[in-house]
């Protein structure tokens, strides 16, 4: 089984997950593997423009932001996108760099690199949370 697939039998409500890594790196492979792990069979779209998409899958609520071109705080909260933070969704989130001071903290940073042949990752726990999660991987 993949790693997308092992991440996302672990998600627990609340998670959040921080995906560094430069453009083309992954980030938004990874997430769509999370949601086919977890039987979501629709479009999974990157949130270039949107900045956010949601998704219900597995009992879950997921929200899946690409910050790259979010402007500032303002955008963040005029957006509604603090409202999201109810501590059942599971936050994956693209270029959490742009947005570090007010968006919650991560549980899990998963760090994304493109090498000569294929790709890098490394992922870290931050919280007990995530530890907890990457001791079931
Ligand atoms: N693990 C991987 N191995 C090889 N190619 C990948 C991998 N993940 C993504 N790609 C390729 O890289 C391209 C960009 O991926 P994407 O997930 O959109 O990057 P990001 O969201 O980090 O900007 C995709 O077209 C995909 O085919
Ligand atoms: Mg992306």
């Amino acid at each position: 089984m993949g790693l997308a697939a092992r991440l996302a039998a672990q998600l627990q409500p609340g998670m959040v997950i921080y995906l560094h890594g430069d453009l083309g790196a992954g980030k938004t492979c990874m997430v769509r593997g999370i949601l086919n792990a977890l039987g979501y069979s629709g479009r999974v779209k990157s949130p270039t423009y949107t900045l956010l998409e949601t998704y219900h899958a597995a009992g879950l609520d997921l929200c899946h932001f690409d910050l790259y071109r979010l402007q500032d705080e303002n955008e963040w909260e005029s957006a509604g996108f603090r409202d999201e933070i109810d501590g059942q969704a599971v936050f994956l989130i693209e270029w959490p760099e742009k947005a570090q001071s007010f968006i919650p903290p991560a549980d899990l940073l998963i760090e994304l690199k493109i090498l000569p042949q294929g790709r890098e990752l490394v992922i870290k726990g931050k919280t007990t949370m995530g530890w907890a999660c990457l001791e079931q991987l």
